[in-house]
């Protein structure tokens, strides 16, 4: 194992999640891994969307990021991912927020992001741990505006890592991506067991034609885009 393969597991392995708040899983392990193997972290500054926990922001630090900047829509994961940081004994900025609010802090040199991606009958609403995955009919509720905003968000040379589920369109990414100014490249793909929330959404994901019958794994897909 490398060390910044180590970083990232020490990372996960420190935080905890409160109640409420997305416990890491193998999509934030997935999306550490591919920040740390890359090289990009290093003395770069870092944006983390959709932090939860912290973890990703965290194992950013840890990597060796010049600054991180980490932005969730509820407070109780803002809390939870101060506390993991100053717990780890890193330095991340963490605020309430997301796209609009990051603009104002712009230019970054990577932006990480593992939002929510799973596909729900209806868009998501309130303020539950559901929307840490809940993403509306295609999955793509934060994907979308977050690959609209991603090239102001960036500094020319920037790097976007963006974790989907194959459900939520990762081509539908690559191509406004690269209709936005970014060479695009799959940075990484890993076949899962569909845990509980995904197996609640099977039948509905079969009746609309999205999953073959009987089959319980998903395929998460790391879309990478570099800033032209
Ligand atoms: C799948 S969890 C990922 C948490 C963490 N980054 C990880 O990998 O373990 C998605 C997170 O996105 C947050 N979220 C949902 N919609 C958001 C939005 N529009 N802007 C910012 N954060 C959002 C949720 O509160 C949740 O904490």
């Amino acid at each position: 194992m490398t060390t910044a393969e180590s970083d990232s597991i020490r990372a996960l392995t420190s935080v905890h999640a409160d109640p409420g708040v997305y416990e890491p899983q193998e999509d934030s392990l997935l999306l550490c891994d591919i920040a740390a193997t890359t090289g990009i972290v290093p003395g770069a500054r870092v944006l983390d969307m959709c932090t939860g926990s912290g973890a990703v922001a965290i194992t950013a630090a840890l990597l060796g990021a010049r600054e991180v900047v980490a932005f969730d829509i509820s407070p109780r994961a803002v809390d939870c991912a101060e506390r993991n940081a100053r717990s780890v004994g890193v330095e991340v900025d963490v605020r309430l927020g997301s796209l609009a609010e990051a603009a104002e802090l712009e230019p970054f040199d990577v932006l990480l992001c593992n939002p929510p991606y799973v596909p729900s009958e209806l868009p998501p609403t309130g303020m539950g741990l559901h929307r840490a995955w809940d993403a509306g009919e295609d999955g793509r509720t934060v994907l979308d505006p977050l690959c609209r905003a991603s090239a102001d968000l960036l500094a020319p040379g920037g790097v976007l890592l963006v974790v989907h589920s194959e459900f939520s369109g990762p081509h539908r990414t690559v191509r406004m991506l690269s209709d936005n100014g970014f060479s695009v490249t799959e940075a990484g793909r890993q076949t899962i067991d569909f845990g509980p929330v995904m197996h609640r959404r099977a039948e509905w994901l079969e009746a609309r034609g999205a999953l073959a019958p009987g089959c319980r794994t998903e395929e998460l897909v790391v879309v990478r885009g570099d800033k032209r």
